[in-house]
């Protein structure tokens, strides 16, 4: 469903992205992992939008959406959990659910003003609640959740709208044992639902429990791809998690 070839971001003499290609199918967990500094997050960058490719193609759905603006990519189906924490602390998680509906740029400030939320509105993100196994701190403050319960919080805000692609930029980063177990179990529960993932993970470990596909990234080069099994045992992939 997303092609990526020979896509290229150079920043100044830092080859980020060089002569990327992969692919992500349907109805998998596709893991995009490596040591840090290996460009993963300039890929997730230009597959959103938020960066322009140097040179290479990006095609969704037959799409070319190769440096297409933020928006027209989220409306096309792709939908994305930052690297970054982006939750409104002083907002309820239900506040924040409710804000994400919609979420484009004129309805956002609409919501945020005086947009009266429909019963379906509630009825949406009650049940993205249920999905995800936040119902128990709907009402609390974003700002005292716990950092694993905040990247919770912002999975459901990722897929509350409809959606063809969910783009994960290392959601377990930093996460208590405990919750990076939930979200494990929530990664899975989402793709028996169909949902296409591309995971970008520094942790070898956690994808290698839930990918179906995994592709390895060092200093800006896919240097393996493969199934769990042989990424594991491939060579050049344990050199470069030694090198870090
Ligand atoms: N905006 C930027 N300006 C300059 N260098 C950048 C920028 N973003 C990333 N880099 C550099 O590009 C390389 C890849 O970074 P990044 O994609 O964030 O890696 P990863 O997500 O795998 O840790 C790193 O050397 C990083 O310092
Ligand atoms: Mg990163």
């Amino acid at each position: 469903m997303l092609q990526i070839s020979n896509l290229k971001k150079h920043f100044g003499g830092i080859k980020a992205v060089n002569n990327v290609s992969f692919e992500i199918q349907e109805n998998k967990i596709t893991a995009l992992i490596g040591p840090n500094g290996s460009g993963k997050t300039t890929v997730f960058n230009l597959i959103s939008g938020i960066l322009k490719a140097d040179s290479g193609r990006i095609i969704f759905n037959k799409e070319e959406i190769t440096n297409k603006k933020v928006n027209e990519i989220s409306n096309l189906g792709v939908s994305r959990l930052f690297q970054q924490a982006r939750l409104f602390n002083n907002l309820t998680v239900k506040e924040n659910l409710l804000l994400a509906i919609n979420n484009e740029d004129t309805k956002f400030w609409k919501n945020l003003i005086n947009y009266k939320f429909t019963d379906e509105d509630y009825k949406k993100i009650n049940k993205i609640a249920e999905v995800v196994g936040i119902e128990s701190f709907m009402n609390k403050q974003a700002g005292d959740l716990s950092f694993g319960q905040k990247r919770l919080v912002e999975i459901a805000r990722a897929i509350i709208n409809p959606h063809k692609l969910l783009i994960l930029d290392e959601p377990v980063a930093g996460v208590n044992p405990k919750l990076r177990k939930e979200i494990l179990l929530l990664l899975k529960k989402l793709k028996e639902k169909g949902e296409a993932i591309l995971l970008i993970e520094h942790d070898m470990n956690f994808t290698l429990n839930i990918a179906d596909n995994v592709i390895v990234m060092d200093e800006g080069k896919v240097i393996a791809e493969g199934n769990p099994k042989q990424i594991k045992n491939n060579k050049n992939v344990l050199e470069a998690y030694l090198g870090e």
